[in-house]
C-alpha cells in the first residue's frame, strides 16, 4: 500500500488546523500531502503546511506539461469536509483539483476518510441522506469532528472545538479498508 496520504481541507473553520492532522498522520509513518480547496484556503495557514510537510499546500490542478506531483495515496483523508464537497462527491463532480483527486479516489477503490463540518440548518437538505448513505455503501469511512465517533456523521456546532487530529488519522485496519 502506498504510504503517501492525501489530507484534503474544504472550506470551513476547521481547515485552520489541517497542518495538525498533517503533523499527525506524519508522527502515524504517513507521508503527508496537504491538497485544499480555493475556499480552504482562506484557513489554511500555508506556512505551517509547509513547514510540517515540506510542500504548499495544493490547491491547482498540474499543468500539462507537469509531471505528477506525488505519488497515488494509499488513503485521502477529507478533513474538514464541506456540505458542497461532500455532494460533489457523492455525484461525481471534479470541478477542482481537491475534487478530482476525491473522485479518483473513490473510483479507484482507495480508501477515504470524511470529517465532515455540515450544521444542523444544511442537515435537512433532501439530497443529503441519500448522498451520505451512496459514500458509507461505497466504503467511506466518516468519523464526527465534535467526538471522533466513526460511522455516525451528526451535525457539528461548537462542538467542533473538540476535534482531535489524532481522530482522523487512518491506522491500522482503517488505513486500509476506509
Ligand atoms: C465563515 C464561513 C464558515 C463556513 N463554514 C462552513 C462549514 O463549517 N461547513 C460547510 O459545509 N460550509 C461552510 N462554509 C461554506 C463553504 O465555505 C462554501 O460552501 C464553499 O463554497 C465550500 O467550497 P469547497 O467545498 O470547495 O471547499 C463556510 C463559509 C464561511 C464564509
Amino acid at each position: 500500500m502506498s504510504e503517501y496520504l492525501a489530507v484534503v481541507a474544504c472550506g470551513s473553520p476547521l481547515a485552520a488546523r489541517v497542518h495538525e492532522i498533517a503533523e499527525a498522520a506524519r508522527k502515524h509513518g504517513w507521508v503527508v500531502r496537504v491538497v485544499a480547496t480555493a475556499s480552504a484556503m482562506n484557513w489554511v495557514d500555508a506556512e505551517q503546511v509547509e513547514r510540517v510537510t515540506g510542500y504548499a499546500p495544493l490547491v491547482e490542478q498540474r499543468r500539462p506539461d507537469e509531471p505528477k506531483r506525488f505519488p497515488t495515496p494509499g488513503h485521502v483523508v477529507v478533513c474538514p469536509a464541506t456540505f458542497n464537497s461532500i455532494n460533489k462527491l457523492a455525484t461525481g463532480i471534479m470541478d477542482n483539483y481537491a475534487a478530482g483527486l476525491v473522485c479518483e479516489a473513490l473510483a479507484s477503490g482507495t480508501p477515504i476518510t470524511i470529517v465532515p463540518t455540515v450544521s444542523d440548518a444544511l442537515w435537512g437538505h433532501p439530497a443529503w441522506e441519500a448522498h451520505l448513505a451512496r459514500l458509507t455503501n461505497a466504503g467511506v469511512r466518516f468519523v464526527d469532528p465534535g467526538s471522533g465517533r466513526v460511522g455516525d456523521p451528526r451535525p457539528t456546532g461548537d462542538d467542533v472545538v473538540a476535534f482531535n487530529p489524532e481522530w482522523a488519522i487512518p491506522t491500522g485496519t482503517a488505513a486500509r479498508n476506509g
